[in-house]
């Protein structure tokens, strides 16, 4: 049995904690069978190999009885960088007790269960439904709803320093004064919007005017000014700060997508770059 959810990238600016799209970036999960304890193997640095691994945590909440396995992870999703390793992990786990327990969950519990775990479902609902995904908690339950697919390319300029999701929300405020709470809301309510109807020439102007967090965490990745002012020179829809960060994305049609990463590199941006396209499968 093999297991395959993709990385995602949450935010788009304004979309704080509601807005995420499935990158084709993978963890794979390959179950190699049944074992006297659990055993997780995978290259991803100090993360668990036990039953504390996220996986197998998260598989053993939604399925109490599930038998110890031996499992195999291979991951192309850099941890604490923004790209919804941890949001994989947990949707790997849930997808595994669906498929050893057999219970035939569907989409909107899956939503339901990672969201819960993960407090947001901006990484969660994409990984689990492809594509862009808007969706929040409401009434005691989550709610999603997939957005047209942007027809771009995602940029990825991935920093090689981490920066924890904690440290991230630590620097934002605790609170916005009223004028600037219905200001930023509006601004991602027109975001909205624009990416339903599609139009990206609006929905790229406002993914760069976000007022809930990309202010506060600038300070913390430096780079976003400098990648997004090359990216605008080479005619991208918009740059954001991906999830908590540090990974900056930019959304560009395919045929820039060469000389907007030829610039960077001209202007000694040297870090990781991949070329990723939005996933529609999710898990
Ligand atoms: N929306 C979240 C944030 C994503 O920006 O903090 C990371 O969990």
């Amino acid at each position: 049995m093999k297991i395959q959810v993709p990385a995602s990238s949450a935010n788009l600016g304004p979309g704080f904690d509601s807005i995420g799209i499935a990158v084709s970036m993978y963890l794979h999960l390959i179950v190699v069978g049944p074992s006297n304890e659990w055993r997780v193997d995978h290259q991803l640095g100090n993360l668990p190999h036990d039953r504390q691994n996220m996986i197998v945590k998260t598989a053993l909440k939604v399925a109490p009885d599930l038998i110890p396995h031996h499992l195999k992870v291979e991951s192309a999703i850099p941890v604490t960088h923004g790209l919804g390793s941890s949001s994989s992990a947990i949707v790997a786990g849930i997808e595994l007790a669906n498929q050893l327990a057999k219970l035939n969950l569907s989409d909107e519990t899956k939503v339901e269960i990672a969201s819960q775990i993960e407090g947001h479902p901006d990484n969660v609902a994409p990984a689990i439904l492809g594509g862009l995904v808007v969706g929040t908690e409401v009434n005691d339950h989550f709610t999603a709803v997939k957005a047209p697919l942007p027809p771009f390319d995602l940029v990825a300029y991935i920093p090689a320093y981490n920066l924890a999701t904690k440290k991230a929300r630590a620097a934002l405020p605790n609170e916005l004064a009223y004028h600037q709470a219905t200001h930023a809301s509006a601004v991602a309510n027109t975001l909205v919007a624009a990416l339903f109807k599609p139009d990206y020439a609006v929905a790229g102007e406002l993914m760069e005017a976000d007022e809930f967090h990309e202010g506060y965490r600038a300070a913390l990745v430096p780079e976003l000014a400098k990648v997004r002012e090359i990216a605008h020179d080479h005619g991208a829809v918009a740059t954001y700060l991906s999830g908590a960060g540090p990974t900056i994305m930019t959304l560009i049609a395919h045929d820039k997508a060469a000389g907007l990463i030829a610039a960077l590199r001209n202007d000694h941006l040297n870090d990781r770059i991949e070329v990723l396209h939005p996933d529609q499968a999710g898990v």
